[in-house]
């Protein structure tokens, strides 16, 4: 008899037996994080967006805050294309357009509107309290939402 024989079968394949299926399990969704003030009203200025780094916001992914007619949206900032940076795109009505490619995802609700992009954008649910930006990362936007709109600039 072998050492690995008397040892019986090791903890993954234990594990695939009493679970009857591969390990291969998709990922929890990922908890939702507290809410963080990334900045004031009035420091995004419309048609702009500003990154919150993803050591910051907990996610390990950067997240982009969009200030579009009036509202604000928060979409992961890569783009599910290749790799660039949402926030550095063209932003307008509603959409960002990638600045590598131009695949345009709306801010509402990440979708891919133009390709070559085809994946979605994962949102973030972002509130205005008081004079502040606040943003939820890792909890989606409620659907077709943004922030109420601002009239300030
Ligand atoms: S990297 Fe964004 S469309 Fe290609």
């Amino acid at each position: 008899m072998t050492d690995s024989a008397r040892r019986g079968p090791s903890p993954a394949r234990w594990l695939r037996r009493a679970l009857g299926r591969s390990p291969s399990v998709p990922a929890p969704p990922e908890a939702s994080l507290p809410p963080i003030r990334v900045a004031a009203v009035g420091d995004l200025a419309e048609g702009h967006a500003l990154v919150v780094d993803g050591m910051v916001n907990g996610t390990g992914r950067d997240i982009a805050v969009f200030r579009s007619g009036g509202r604000f949206y928060a979409l992961d900032d890569i783009c599910t294309h290749q790799y660039a940076s949402l926030a550095d795109g063209w932003i307008e009505d509603g959409w960002v357009q990638c600045p590598v490619h131009a695949a345009r995802f709306s801010l509402a609700t990440g979708e891919a509107l133009r390709p070559p992009a085809t994946v979605p954008e994962r949102t973030h649910r972002v509130e205005l309290r008081g004079d502040g930006i606040w943003l939820w990362p890792g909890t989606p936007a409620a659907a077709g939402s943004g922030s109420p709109t601002v009239d300030r600039d």
